[in-house]
């Protein structure tokens, strides 16, 4: 039983390299304590989002999108993050970043002892006012804000777009309303750009000509992509993009998350599928995938659910 389980370990994609610098080097950020937790039913006490950080923290990820400093009002399951920025063990070498919608936020996060933040924009109208409660311009004029301040206190700025391909609201999105805000959010330090298809609408064709579009307004070595599986494309929508030169990307393990304000959007492409994949076809990521499937199938057995993962559902009896 030992040496068929040995067997199958040997088989499985490892951690492979962890060299951030290398071509084939692909840099995943976690967003399941956030993108994650933001939008479950049930409420998970702040004991256990620490516990399933800390364990994140030891699977080799190098980012982990700890939580959100938002309105409580909006996001309940995000009021408490200045208890879970406080109670998380930090591990050398991980960046924990967290969302901050205005200065408000930041100052929160500041006080917390956050070292990253991201503001969160979109290209569509209609999603930015239901996310945020204002219009594009005016979500630009508070993204400057927080940028400057960041500036002063030496905090990094990554950016976020939605609705990149398609809106819950107002449908099929341009390219060039994603170049656009992602410019504004270049233009104002961000050093990274997460595209987000909120929904998971989009396909490698689309993802394609977005990401087209995007490359003239931003450095595609600065962009990310950030993928909801709802329409079970997200993996082909990467595979895309790695295509095209993206070496980042957003994932969450166990497929969790969803955001409240887009109705029908369902989790993130999971973790492990992305780095089963990825580890499949030569590319490093650092990520001891064993380690990453115990921490998706910890919160996965919290939430008294199966994890939306298929690698964990098909590895974890053999680990
Ligand atoms: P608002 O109601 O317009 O804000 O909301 P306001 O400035 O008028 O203030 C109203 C109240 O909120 C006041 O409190 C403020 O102090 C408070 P009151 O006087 O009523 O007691 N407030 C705050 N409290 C805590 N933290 C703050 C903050 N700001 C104001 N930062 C606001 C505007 C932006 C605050 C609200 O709309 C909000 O919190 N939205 C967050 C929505 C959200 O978190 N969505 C999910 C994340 S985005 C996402 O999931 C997409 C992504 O994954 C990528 C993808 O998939 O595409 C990133
Ligand atoms: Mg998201």
């Amino acid at each position: 039983m030992q040496a068929e389980m040995m067997r199958i370990y040997r088989m499985l994609p490892k951690r492979g390299f962890a060299s951030q610098t290398r071509p084939d080097f692909v840099k995943i950020v976690e967003v399941g304590p956030r993108d994650g937790l933001q939008n479950e039913p049930q409420n998970v006490p702040t004991p256990t989002k620490i516990e399933f950080i800390n364990m994140l923290s030891q699977t080799g990820l190098s980012v982990i999108e700890t939580t959100s400093f938002v309105s409580p009002k909006w996001v309940p399951q995000m009021g408490d993050a200045s208890a879970v920025m406080k109670g998380i063990t930090r591990a050398p070498g991980v960046s924990y970043p967290v969302l901050t919608p205005n200065y408000k936020g930041f100052e929160a996060a500041l006080k917390a002892g956050a070292a990253e933040v991201a503001i969160f924009g979109a290209a569509s109208e209609s999603f930015t006012k239901k996310n945020i409660n204002c219009s594009i311009d005016e979500s630009l004029r508070r993204f400057e804000d927080v940028c400057e301040a960041a500036k002063e206190h030496n905090i990094k700025v990554r950016g976020y777009v939605s609705t990149v391909v398609g809106c819950p609201y107002e449908g099929t999105i341009e390219p060039r309303a994603v170049a656009h805000v992602a410019k504004k959010l270049h233009e104002m330090g961000c050093y990274e750009i997460s595209l987000g298809d909120t929904i998971g609408v989009g396909t490698p064709k689309k993802f394609r000509e977005m990401l087209e579009a995007v490359q003239e307004a931003v450095p595609l070595n600065q962009i990310a992509v950030h993928c909801h599986d709802t329409y079970g494309q997200a993996l082909a929508n990467i595979h895309a993009s790695l295509q095209m030169g993206i070496r980042v990307v957003d994932s969450s393990v166990a497929g969790l998350g969803g955001c409240p304000y887009a109705a029908g959007a369902s989790g993130n492409v999971a973790t492990e599928d992305v780095v089963y994949m990825l580890h499949g076809m030569g590319y490093g990521t650092g990520i001891d995938l064993p380690a990453l499937i115990k921490a998706g199938n910890f919160i996965s057995g919290f939430l008294g659910r199966p994890s939306g993962s298929k690698v964990a559902r098909a590895l974890t009896s053999k680990l």
